[in-house]
């Protein structure tokens, strides 16, 4: 009778709801800074940063996508909720802590000078009467702020560092400052821009890569930091070291 044949539907819509598709964090990354970020033939992005981050989200059982976002508004990006979390190369520092939180460092860094080969800079403090690039708002916009100051025209800021090393090769500016691995990758790679590198322990001062998330977002910074100490631990952080930078 028609009763008996409700009962299956009753117990369809009594059924429990498909569980929600499992939440794929959104990871910004300026992608014009190889080896660390950057975008191969195909579009995709790729780099020691990527092969780190992924790695982190496997340990930890969480998606993740990297989506491309310039420098100039990475920021403002994780601040406005359109990004879950940064991993672009970002120098941790007190200022920065100020409006974000940071994993533990993943990569020790320093700046390092970029010239033509005829160069004769020896030393940062050389470039103070020279024109010098930097991507906006980086550390090495920071260094070379204090050193030719903040508002002197010689100062070349650009939106991406390879920008600014196309700059060099032109012979718009002197010298690039940017971090070391950048630089040395961009050196090694463009033989024929001919330039070299200089480096100045004493001038600057340590720098280490961070995570970024949103102040108060503990539940995926600690996501990151397990993560992070799990491919610590089990070598899965050297071997990525090892194919981008040698053992
Ligand atoms: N480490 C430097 C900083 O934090 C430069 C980072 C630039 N990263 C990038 N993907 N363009 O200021």
């Amino acid at each position: 009778g028609k009763k008996e044949e409700a009962a299956p539907a009753a117990a369809a819509a009594s059924a429990p709801p498909p569980p929600p598709p499992a939440k794929v964090y959104v990871i910004g990354t300026d992608a014009a800074y190889a080896p660390f970020e950057s975008q191969n033939e195909k579009g995709e992005i790729v780099g020691f940063s990527m092969d780190i981050l992924s790695a982190v989200a496997a340990k930890g059982g969480f998606e993740i996508k990297f989506v491309n976002t310039p420098w100039e508004g990475i920021f403002n990006s994780l601040q406005q909720g359109d990004r879950d979390a940064l991993i672009s190369s970002i120098t941790i520092t007190e200022e920065r802590k100020q409006t974000m939180d940071f994993s533990a460092p993943y990569f020790d860094a320093e700046q390092l000078i970029a010239v033509k080969e005829t160069s004769k800079v020896a030393k940062f403090a050389d470039l103070k009467k020279l024109k010098v690039g930097v991507q906006t708002g980086t550390t090495g916009d920071e260094v070379v702020s204090k050193l030719l100051g903040k508002t002197n025209t010689n100062v070349k800021r650009f939106e991406s560092t390879p920008l600014a090393l196309k700059e060099l090769q032109s012979g718009g500016v002197d010298a690039v400052v940017a971090d070391n691995g950048v630089v040395i990758h961009y050196v090694a790679n463009n033989p024929a821009d001919k330039f070299k590198t200089v480096a100045d322990k004493t001038s600057f001062a340590p720098e280490q890569y961070g995570i970024a998330v949103k102040k108060g977002n503990t539940e995926l910074l600690e996501k990151i930091n397990k993560g992070l100490a799990d491919i610590k631990a089990d070598g899965s952080y050297d071997q990525v070291f090892a194919k981008y930078f040698g053992a």
